[in-house]
């Protein structure tokens, strides 16, 4: 058996049409790069198990999670006003952490602050067993959510024999979790093509976050959420707010000096709902997030024009859940 579409007389063609779909492609990412650079839109369809979604949704506002059924996954991740809690910090004791926004958490690459869970399974086993969060053990809440009717109609739907184990509470909760997408933002709009969807200040706000280096690390679809950095490169601002273990970033983890004071970098998404900033909620406004980071990060004092025009571009990432804008 020969290969008849390889032949030698066909050869050129296929050689000159594989270097016009080369060229298109080349000059296709020249646009995109030109719009992008290093952003990319939030996806709009997501492939997920609804069914386990639907569980997980039911899971996330149980308060038999925690061992004095005191508190839900919705008590600190409210999902009403950019999925945050309105308190600064949560927690007991000096350890206290911002509590972050859980829109877009499954397409963060590490979880918490200082990245100490892999997966969204392994930042629910920890807040499981947290003495400060739900201080619970598995067998017991097993125990109580095994015999409750109200979860049935959700197992049976997942076919038959499911029973509320660990494993899948971790899976369904982890599945709803990464439905919490938060896509068709304006700057989405703008991504993708629709170049009126910023007005003329946001642009020039979308430049200066290029230009001036913030996109060196707020970058990809959740502009953060892809690699740790240094809080305080050109000096650790605020130092009065510097103080407690939990300041110390991937230090606490790794006990390496390269570590102190290093943190996830944080998806700037929805960011202008998610107040107060920073893990440990040292900026309460977006316009003190913004200074802050530019002389910490940048070493550069912004003019209030130029801080004007980064916060005008920041609001534009608010995007829609279920299909309503978020607030
Ligand atoms: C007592 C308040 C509280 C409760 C209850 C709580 N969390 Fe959190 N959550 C926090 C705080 C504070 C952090 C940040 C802690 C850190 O970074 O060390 C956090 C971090 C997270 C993160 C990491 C986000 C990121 O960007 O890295 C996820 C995911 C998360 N929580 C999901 C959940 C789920 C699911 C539940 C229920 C099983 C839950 N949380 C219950 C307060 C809470
Ligand atoms: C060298 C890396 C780096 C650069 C450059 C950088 N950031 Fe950040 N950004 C971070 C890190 C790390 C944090 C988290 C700090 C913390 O909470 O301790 C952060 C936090 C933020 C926050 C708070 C988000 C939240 O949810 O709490 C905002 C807003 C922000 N950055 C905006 C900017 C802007 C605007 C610029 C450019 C002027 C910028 N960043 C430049 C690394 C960087």
């Amino acid at each position: 058996m020969g290969r008849p579409f390889m032949s030698k007389s066909l050869l050129p063609g296929a050689r000159a049409l594989a270097l016009i779909v080369l060229l298109l492609l080349t000059f296709a990412k020249a646009q995109a790069q030109s719009i992008g650079d290093s952003f990319l839109p939030l996806p709009q369809k997501l492939a997920l198990k609804s069914e386990l979604v639907a569980l997980g949704e039911k899971l996330f506002y149980d308060t038999r999670l925690s061992h004095d059924l005191s508190l839900s996954c919705a008590s600190c991740h409210e999902l009403t006003r950019g999925g945050i809690d309105l308190r600064d910090t949560q927690g007991v004791r000096s350890d206290r952490f911002n509590a972050p926004t859980l829109f877009n958490v499954g397409l963060h690459f590490k979880y918490f602050w200082n990245g100490r869970a892999e997966t969204l399974e392994e930042q629910i086993e920890l807040t499981v067993r947290s003495p400060t969060v739900f201080n619970n053990d598995w067998s017991r809440i097993e125990e109580r959510l095994q015999g409750d009717a109200s979860y049935r109609p959700l197992l049976q739907r997942l076919g038959s024999g499911k029973k509320l184990n660990a494993e899948l509470i971790k899976k369904a909760l982890a599945e709803f979790e990464r439905s919490l997408v938060t896509p068709d933002s304006r700057f989405d709009r703008y991504l993708r093509g629709d170049k009126e969807a910023l007005s003329h200040k946001e642009k020039s706000g979308l430049q200066l976050f290029k230009s001036l280096g913030c996109s060196s690390c707020h970058q990809g679809a959740l502009l953060g959420g892809n690699m740790f950095q240094k809080f305080g490169i050109f000096g650790r601002i605020p130092a009065d707010r510097m103080i407690s273990p939990r300041d110390l970033g991937r230090y606490s983890i790794t006990q390496k000096e390269e570590d102190r004071y290093v943190f996830k970098v944080p998806s700037l998404r929805n960011v202008e709902l998610t107040a107060p900033y920073f893990h440990n909620g040292a900026a309460a406004t977006l316009h003190d997030a913004v200074s802050i980071m530019s002389r910490a990060q940048l070493g550069r004092e912004l003019t209030d024009d130029e801080r004007e025009q980064v916060v005008a571009f920041l609001k534009t990432l608010t995007g829609e859940w279920r299909g309503r804008p978020l607030k």
